[in-house]
């Protein structure tokens, strides 16, 4: 997959990787990164699908339907993408922490709906529930920190709380964060995601 590795300073400090959203590429979170861990590696990624030109992570049907064969295909790509990775750039693939938003934060949730071993943490900024009626693994205290805004015209609510709900049965640790905002990232959000890894991660 398209993408760009950065050692961070730290060699202890985990490996953050990025998820762009639709459109995006794999430099779109480097600021946020920045903001979130300067210390870490970064692994940004482009997504392997294009939809008019824009890279994304899956196909989708349509708005906000997911093409679940490939949904299924690109997780697994994606993960064994990051196995690939940790032995080239030589970093601790347990420490891979996602950061995701929208299409991003939706493969950065379905890695953890297919593998307990895929992911240290995830921070999931405007996720949706990537597919239903599947046994999620066991994840063992994974912590999760979920942003949304109460007015994203993409994502209601109740699907935010299904997100919640099935991570955290699956024994992820997940903290949410609520803004009255829409599909956009705020500010606000990235503030309180730093707040969170300081005290989940590090
Ligand atoms: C997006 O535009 O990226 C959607 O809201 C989320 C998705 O299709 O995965």
């Amino acid at each position: 997959m398209q993408h760009i590795f950065i050692e961070g300073n730290e060699k202890n400090a985990p490996i953050l990787l990025l998820l762009h959203g639709t459109g995006g590429n794999e430099r779109d979170l480097f600021p946020l990164a920045d903001m979130i861990d300067p210390n870490a590696s970064i692994l940004g990624v482009r997504g392997n699908v294009t939809e008019n030109e824009m890279p994304r992570f899956f196909r989708r049907l349509r708005e906000g339907v997911f093409d679940e064969a490939d949904l299924k295909f690109r997780t697994e790509e994606l993960y064994q993408f990051i196995q690939e990775m940790a032995s080239q750039y030589e970093f601790d693939r347990n420490k891979v922490v996602a950061i995701g938003y929208s299409n991003g934060a939706n493969i950065a949730g379905s890695l953890m709906y297919h593998y307990n071993d895929a992911l240290a943490g995830a921070i999931l900024f405007h996720a949706m529930v990537p597919l239903r009626n599947i046994q999620l693994p066991d994840l063992n205290g994974t912590p999760v920190f979920i942003a949304a805004g109460e007015n994203d015209p993409l994502i209601p609510s109740d699907e935010t709380k299904e997100l919640a709900f099935a991570l955290r049965n699956a024994n992820a640790v997940v903290s949410e964060f609520w803004t009255k905002g829409g599909h956009q990232l705020t500010r606000e959000e990235i503030v309180e995601a730093q707040k969170w890894y300081g005290t989940n991660i590090k």
